[in-house]
């Protein structure tokens, strides 16, 4: 009998077909090292930034270390033991070589994956090109001359050979008429916001899953926010980027669209909605999808209104889960950041629908707004 903990996946990994049982949270950077014993995939900051971990999967180079690898159930993936055989990464592994383009080498496997791709996916690609696409490769020993110049002269008269869809973040588009946009905090949070929320009570899993819950005090009364988020057309417009188009009872349907710096995605779904007079809480579920990555996303957000002092405490439980190409970001400390900056920003607005104000313009989400908020839920910890 399977324990309850464990999910069977089956996976072919390097052309071999493979079945295991996984705990949901299982990264698949772990299930090649640990289970298949694939060390070849390198475990560097586990954040999803150095890209020492890259395989691919289902054709596109992915970072393995925050994947889950039961999201991966059905899917293909090659690691860097799965080019040994390989034409091109062979003169790949030569350039690299003769170019210098590795010291202690503990980048290279990521490094050789992203490579491989940028040969087959651009063909002929001239250095500036190459840099761009090596951005989320880091590696701390050669300083980069030496892989961009392996590269450079295996890619020198090429063509593509094989069109695999974006790599990374930054080539995901979506072909979105209208970007929605992040709040800015690039000169930190909005005053309100900065006042009112508390620091974040925490990350939990559920069955696997990423959730953030957060207490938001908010100075009106329970009464009024009670009231206010019983217009879910209002509320949504308190939350940048999301709307909803119709509703049918509980049923309603809507889009939540996503502009982070370079990531371009467009949600559209169906959710239920729920609300218990009686203990003042609420419960959303839906689910979503962006047809230009072909992620897909599933969430619920329960929340709670509470008599705070002389105002009112909001607590709201965010859970996720997203699948396809933009689930590599799934379980970064980016994702959590963007979710309690949303957080914020609805806070603010949400004050500003029960005093009877429009909610403020969503702004883009700069690098430097990034790496503040960052600081900021570090030291919160
Ligand atoms: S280990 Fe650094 S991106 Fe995965
Ligand atoms: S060769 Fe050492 S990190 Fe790249």
């Amino acid at each position: 009998m399977t324990p309850a903990s464990l999910a069977p996946i089956t996976l072919t990994v390097n052309g071999r077909a493979v079945q295991a049982l996984v705990e949901p949270r299982t990264h698949l950077a772990d299930f090649l090292r640990e289970h298949l014993h694939l060390t070849g995939t390198h475990l560097g900051c586990e954040q999803g930034v150095c890209g020492a971990c890259t395989v691919v999967l289902d054709g596109k180079p992915q970072r393995s270390c925050i994947a889950y690898a039961l999201d991966c159930d059905g899917s293909t993936v090659t690691t860097i033991e799965g080019f040994d055989d390989d034409v091109l990464m062979e003169a790949l592994r030569t350039a690299f070589s003769a170019h210098h383009g590795l010291q202690c080498g503990f980048c290279t496997p990521g490094m050789l994956v992203t490579a491989r791709d940028i040969v087959a996916r651009l063909g002929d690609v001239p250095e500036a090109r190459i840099r761009e696409e090596l951005s989320g490769n880091l590696c701390r020993c050669t300083g980069y001359v030496g892989i961009v110049a392996a590269i450079r002269a295996v890619c020198a008269g090429r063509r593509p050979v094989a069109p695999v869809g974006p790599m990374r973040a930054s080539t995901v588009s979506v072909p979105v008429t209208q970007q929605a946009t992040l709040p800015s905090t690039a000169s930190g949070p909005t005053p309100q916001a900065a006042a009112m929320s508390k620091p974040p009570t925490g990350i939990a899993t559920d069955d696997g899953r990423p959730m953030l819950t957060e207490r938001i005090a908010l100075t009106a009364s329970p009464d009024a926010v009670w009231a206010a988020l019983a217009d879910l057309r209002a509320v949504a417009s308190c939350v940048p980027g999301a709307e909803i188009t119709a509703t049918d009872g509980e049923a309603v349907t809507g889009r939540l669209r996503v502009a982070l710096g370079p990531i371009r995605a467009g949600f559209a779904g169906q959710g239920t909605v729920t609300r218990d007079e009686a203990t003042r809480s609420g419960r959303l579920s839906g689910r979503g999808r962006d047809t230009g990555s072909g992620s897909s996303v599933e969430g619920e957000a329960h929340y709670a209104v509470r008599p705070a002092g002389a105002g009112t405490e909001l607590e709201v439980a965010l859970s996720w889960r997203l699948t396809g190409s933009l689930a590599q970001f799934a379980r970064t400390e980016l994702v959590q950041v963007v979710a309690r900056q949303l957080l914020e920003q609805f806070t603010a607005n949400l004050e500003a629908l029960i005093q009877g104000n429009a909610p403020a313009e969503a702004r883009p989400l700069g690098l430097f707004a990034l790496l503040w908020a960052t600081v900021r839920a570090w030291l919160f910890r």
